[in-house]
């Protein structure tokens, strides 16, 4: 593996040998001094053109916990504003001695073109509506944790599939780990065209709630024009957010996951995001070790002891 920009291609031997090192790297960061010195000497660039709290900082806390260390890019205080390309940028940053990039841009493709431009393994962390292959590593070994592995188990993703990078990133990689997955939003939120996606659909999330193992949330994407294509938060609430009642109604040992960030009372609940079956902030510690592993792999990190 060269770079990691999409779950499309992986194969179920790579997303095993990822999640694998990642339980390895989870024991690691519950050592009383946190840190190996597997990349010691190796610099790990953080460039995100788009806002991020918990996949920026993890690749940093992970990429410290390796002893790499860090530059992280901030557009908004860059000769961006200037008017340097992406390419320039790019360029310019892997001038300076960089052994990766880790890109999240709102462009779909973006960390491709940085992959052609460098001489580095290049990570995606997000493009556009496309992609976020970590996002779906962390969730795949967050489920493998709970229930020993993803096969035959029942997946829902519900909300703004249409405009999630995650969703796709998640589809991918469940589907290869032998989960069998439903899509659940209005027909508006729903992707224009599943052909080839290894899914089922739905648009009636009470038909189906006590079906599924795991209940997967994903947030209105506002910022891709999801919230404008139904009448509002309050209807989108009823029809098809994590209410307290439906919670109720779930199978009990289902559990509910969500990349984050939440808008709690749209999507999920309060009552839902607070629940010990809400593994969201596990999700959140399982994304360092996730993001460890991905660096390990890709820059060729000495052995662990
Ligand atoms: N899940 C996720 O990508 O969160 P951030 O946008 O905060 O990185």
């Amino acid at each position: 593996m060269r770079h990691l920009l999409t779950t499309e291609t992986l194969d179920r031997a790579a997303i095993e040998s990822l999640l694998d090192s990642a339980d390895e790297f989870l024991d690691v960061l519950h050592r009383p001094i946190p840190k190996v010195p597997a990349l010691r000497g190796k610099t790990v660039a953080t460039l995100f053109f788009e806002p991020s709290t918990r996949t920026r900082m993890s690749f940093e806390k992970a990429a410290k916990a390796l002893s790499a260390d860090t530059m992280s890019f901030s557009p908004s205080t860059s000769s961006l504003k200037k008017g340097e390309s992406l390419k320039d940028t790019v360029l310019t940053i892997h001038a300076m001695g960089v052994d990766c990039m880790v890109v999240r841009h709102e462009a779909t493709g973006a960390a491709w073109r940085v992959a052609e431009w460098v001489d580095v393994p290049v990570i995606n962390g997000g493009d556009g509506a496309h992609q976020h292959p970590t996002q779906a590593l962390l969730d795949c070994l967050t489920i493998r944790q709970r229930f020993g592995g993803l096969d035959g188990l029942r997946i829902a993703i519900v909300g703004d599939v249409r405009h999630s990078r995650v969703a796709r990133s998640d589809v991918f990689a469940m589907a290869t780990l032998g989960a069998e997955i439903t899509l659940i939003a209005p027909p508006t939120l729903l992707p224009l065209d599943t052909t080839g996606w290894p899914v089922g659909t739905s648009c009636n999330l009470d038909d189906v709630l006590t079906e599924f193992d795991v209940v997967y949330l994903l947030r209105v994407q506002a910022e891709r024009g999801g919230a404008s294509v139904f009448p509002s938060n309050a209807e989108y609430r009823e029809r098809f957010g994590m209410t307290r009642e439906r919670m109720s109604r779930l199978k009990p040992d289902t559990v509910v996951l969500h990349p984050g960030p939440m808008i709690r009372g749209i999507e999920i609940d309060a009552a839902v995001a607070d629940d010990p079956r809400c593994l969201v902030l596990g999700q959140v510690t399982n994304g360092v070790a996730v993001r460890m592993s991905a660096l390990y792999h890709l820059m060729g990190g000495v052995p662990v002891e």
